[in-house]
């Protein structure tokens, strides 16, 4: 008998459900309460999974109790939110997302999962597979963006990146599942409802590419979805996951998530909560108490069946076997090698400047020219906390470089000037006046704003995603001097900013870039590395458009200005400020002579699409090529573009080149009418180019046709 096999044998029910329980330990707070002494948990075997715990001593010391300490010395599993980095952090997830480079997601994800692993933490509750295209959410930031596509190119290359191939790195946990990116009203934890095709088509497709990378845990949302709370929704926890996608892994509750179905108002006590936790798929109750002490009740009540206690108890022991823990505890946690950690400030400067989208740069005022003089203006311009991002869960506070910092180090021999202004949502404008006086006489200004780290995450939405507190007024100042301004924005989701967009003279979407925030941000400015950041997620001109997007469907009125009965506001235009894919470089790239390699195409066949670039720009640069297609006329509407990939091209100036993408007749099926894959044969438009603005596309045909 195997040794799993022999442990359920041995195990009481109470040992069972320490398996089945997870419980936070103090080191990081990321929940509404942290439980009490753990010690006699572990002791007991009521506890057999810790969060947010880490260090290799405390670690070690921790799960001593479990092993030597215990009846049955089974060792912890033991998670941690390592979302964008562990102490070295790379730059939040949506600001990663920008940089369309697969490469480098799954190299910052092993970079934090080595670190996380040397801090002896098993599972990171990572990646936060859900696309969301609503800017209030706080959430956002720690998502994909607005396309799935997006989504499942980065599931993937994440769980590669923080298992490796045989889980040789840390568990993985893609979550929220399913759709918590469509909260209503972008109101976290509010409910959610949309259609069964929007699930498949926008919702689903990142969990799914996360299952078939080998994810090896999953986390159900807070959320409900159409009346049925996702941490009971056994239709698509167990008849999907487990069943459609074969998923074989441990699913884990969120935090107390078992509990609050008595707030959602689908059980009575605590005992019919985690029957329904269990029944739905659930293994792991995070924090919520309820396996331990509501699951013995209802196996009195017959809600419940031992086998299923089991089952769940038998895909937490094989996670632990597979991580090594039975060998090894603490999968050899200890100090670092100093170059190591060198190492990983290096790729996070590197994963900074590429995650940064230059959304305008009017006559080229970047990259600056050796300046005497810079007035560093706003309350982000000497904020190396608030670089930390969303998640800085084990990272020290004062870790990151700042712009002051890293402007300073770049240009030695420039005087830089920094004042802040007004903070980042005070209400004093008394700082103001020095500011524009600095500006006097300085060879550039530049503008730092944006949000707070912490008014992004969870529990941070926003009905009002615009500049916070007073600083549009520190802005209009600033621009009232009638010089170029170059402002560098950070924030943790797309915010509102016509005017701001409008005034500077170049503008510079930072997100929140993490430890190498600065030096990231003075190798931009300087042109010692040119743009490449590509905007994941479109920006709305008004809060009124959310959600805008470019997977939108044609309707039957689609906008025609000439039309007053056509779908339109009367008080903005339909499109975005900036459309998913915008960015610039300090390159100049010309697209030309689209073809492809066949004119049709069968369900199993793929054909090439090439197109040619030059960079007739002055710098060597960096563009993304994004294939979209566009099924005109099928049995169910499709969106005008729908992403299909997206590759890079690097060139000199003056260079050309050819970019080839692979487009897979797999890739054009959507689910039918009935919602089944379905591969419809007819014209499918083929659309390339650098964002997904319809007027910018290079355009191709081709026919899609029966085997
Ligand atoms: C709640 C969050 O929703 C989830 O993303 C996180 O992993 C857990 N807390 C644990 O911190």
């Amino acid at each position: 008998m195997s040794r799993i096999e022999q442990l359920i044998g041995a195990m009481t029910l109470g040992e069972k459900l320490g398996q089945l329980t997870m419980t936070a330990a103090p080191y990081a707070v990321t929940g509404p309460f942290v439980a009490g002494d753990i010690t006699a948990g572990i002791k007991s075997g009521a506890i057999g999974n810790l969060l947010n715990l880490y260090g290799p001593d405390t670690v070690a010391k921790t799960q001593r109790l479990a092993v030597e300490e215990t009846r049955l010395g089974i060792p912890l599993l033991i998670g941690l939110d390592v979302i964008h980095g562990h102490r070295t952090l790379f730059p939040v997830p949506l600001g990663e997302a920008a940089a369309f480079d697969p490469a480098l997601w799954t190299a910052t994800a092993r970079a934090a999962a080595r670190e996380a692993a040397a801090d002896g933490v098993h599972l990171t509750f990572a990646p936060m597979c859900d696309v969301c295209r609503d800017p209030r959410w706080g959430r956002i930031v720690e998502g994909p963006g607005e396309d799935p596509f997006v989504g499942a190119a980065i599931a993937a290359a994440k769980v590669a990146g923080f298992q490796g191939s045989n889980l040789e790195g840390i568990a993985a946990c893609a979550k929220h599942f399913a759709a918590y990116g469509a909260v209503t009203a972008g109101r976290e934890y509010a409910s959610t409802d949309i259609s069964a095709r929007t699930l498949q088509e926008v919702h689903l497709p990142a969990f799914a590419a996360a299952v078939a990378a080998g994810v090896a845990t999953i986390m159900p949302a807070f959320t409900e979805l159409g009346g049925v709370p996702m941490t009971a929704h056994k239709e698509l926890l167990t008849d999907y996951l487990r069943g459609e996608l074969g998923f074989e892994g441990v699913i884990i509750s969120d935090y107390n998530a078992i509990a609050e179905l008595l707030h959602h108002g689908v059980a009575a006590d605590l005992a019919e909560a985690a029957a329904l936790a269990l029944q739905a798929g659930i293994d792991i109750d995070m924090m919520a108490g309820a396996y331990g002490s509501g699951l013995p009740i209802a196996l009195e009540r017959g809600l419940v069946s031992l086998a299923q206690v089991d089952a769940a108890v038998r895909r937490v022991l094989i996670l632990k076997e597979r991580l090594g823990l039975f060998k090894d505890p603490c999968r050899g946690a200890g100090v670092e090698a100093a170059e190591m950690v060198a190492q990983r400030r290096v790729l996070a400067r590197a994963a900074a400047a590429k995650s940064a989208v230059l959304l305008k740069n009017d006559d080229g005022v970047l990259p600056l020219a050796k300046p005497h003089r810079i007035a560093l203006i706003g309350p982000l311009g000497d904020a190396a906390e608030e670089m930390r991002g969303c998640w800085a869960a084990a990272a020290p506070m004062t870790g990151c470089v700042s712009v002051v910092e890293g402007l300073r180090a770049a240009l030695p021999d420039t005087k830089i000037d920094h004042a802040q202004g007004v903070t980042i949502d005070g209400g004093d404008t008394s700082g103001i006046a020095k500011a524009v006086t600095l500006c006097d006489g300085a060879d550039a200004i530049i503008l730092c704003v944006g949000e707070a780290a912490n008014m992004s995450g969870e529990a941070a939405s926003r009905a009002h995603p615009h500049l916070p507190g007073l600083q549009q007024a520190l802005c209009d100042a600033v621009f009232a001097t009638g010089r170029p301004v170059i402002t560098i924005l950070f924030s943790g989701r797309p915010l509102i900013v016509p005017a701001l967009a409008e005034k500077s003279a170049a503008l510079l979407a930072a997100w929140f870039p993490g430890s190498e925030a600065g030096n990231a941000i003075a190798d931009l400015i300087t042109g010692k590395v040119s743009p490449s950041g590509r905007t994941p997620i479109s920006w709305p001109r008004a809060t009124g458009q959310i959600p805008v997007f470019f997977g939108e469907r044609n309707g039957g009125r689609p906008f025609n200005a000439a039309d007053h009965y056509t779908s339109k506001y009367l008080d903005s235009e339909n499109t975005p400020l900036f459309v998913f894919g915008h960015g610039l470089s300090y390159g100049r790239f010309v697209f030309s002579n689209l073809r492809l390699s066949a004119a049709t195409l069968t369900e199993k066949g793929a054909v090439t699409v090439q197109v040619d670039v030059a960079n007739d720009g002055a710098r060597a640069a960096e563009e993304t090529i994004f294939l979209f297609t566009h099924d005109k006329v099928a049995q169910v509407t499709r969106p005008l573009l729908e992403l299909k990939g997206f590759g890079k091209i690097a060139l000199e100036p003056g260079a050309r080149g050819t970019a080839s993408l692979t487009l897979r007749g797999t890739d054009l099926r959507f689910p039918g009418p009935r919602l089944t894959p379905w591969f419809e044969p007819g014209e499918v438009e083929i659309c390339l180019g650098t964002a997904a603005d319809r007027t910018q596309l290079l355009t191709a045909t081709i026919t899609l046709v029966a085997q």
